[in-house]
């Protein structure tokens, strides 16, 4: 397996550059089958169909960012444990990303604008998270996918009557996410403390409030 290999700090920024860049800008490929599939797609008037496409819109930066949170993470975890559980929740993550990607193109619209600086600004956290020691890392992680899970159940409420094709994603998402933070619970999370949590909620908050529309 790769973990065994010896890279190069060189090789380690090429990767992480080329796993930004296709992150942020390209089309992620899932491994399992949109959670979708062949539900209908409703014909939803002009003002829901651009409602469901900011919602959806939000959940992809959303997972943009928890892929770079997670990678940044990774690039300092002291444990190859830590490591290797960082590295396959951004890969379930991979999964998120696609489908929120599909549900967009199916809804006529497009990914953020942003997502190469939400990217950045994300990867930043996860590296300053990740020096301060594994337990803060796996509590980042906790406290990151409690914050998806209940911004996830907000959607499920607000999106347009019968919209279930961006439904099923949300909620296939939603178990996943809950997963994610088990695992780093039982890992040896520590609990993140205040302001943290709340600096946390609040630039996911103005993340929200921009993918809506940008
Ligand atoms: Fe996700
Ligand atoms: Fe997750």
């Amino acid at each position: 397996m790769s973990a065994t290999r010896r890279y190069s700090p060189l090789d380690r920024l090429l990767i992480e550059a080329q796993h930004a860049l296709g992150t942020s800008l390209g089309q992620a490929r899932a491994e399992r089958p949109n959670p979708a599939g062949s539900l209908r797609d409703p014909a939803l008037d002009v003002a829901d169909r651009r409602h469901a496409a900011g919602l959806m819109r939000i959940n992809h930066t959303g997972e943009v960012c928890a892929q770079a949170l997670y990678v940044g993470q990774a690039a300092v975890a002291r444990d190859e444990a830590t490591r290797a559980q960082l590295l396959h929740a951004a890969q379930e993550e991979t999964d998120h990303l696609a489908w929120c990607g599909d549900r967009l193109r199916e809804l006529d619209s497009r990914p953020s604008l942003f997502n190469p600086l939400w990217y950045a600004g994300s990867y930043a956290i996860g590296l300053a998270a990740g020096l301060r020691g594994d337990g803060w890392n796996l509590g980042f992680v906790v406290e990151t996918e409690r914050q998806v899970e209940a911004h996830l159940d907000e959607h499920l409420g607000s999106l347009p009557a019968g919209d279930e094709r961006s439904r099923a994603i949300i909620r296939t998402m939603k178990a996943d996410e809950a997963r994610h933070a088990d695992h780093a619970e039982q890992a040896g999370a520590r609990k993140l403390p205040q302001p943290i949590p709340r600096l946390m909620a609040l630039s996911s908050q103005l993340m929200k409030l921009v993918a809506y529309r940008l």
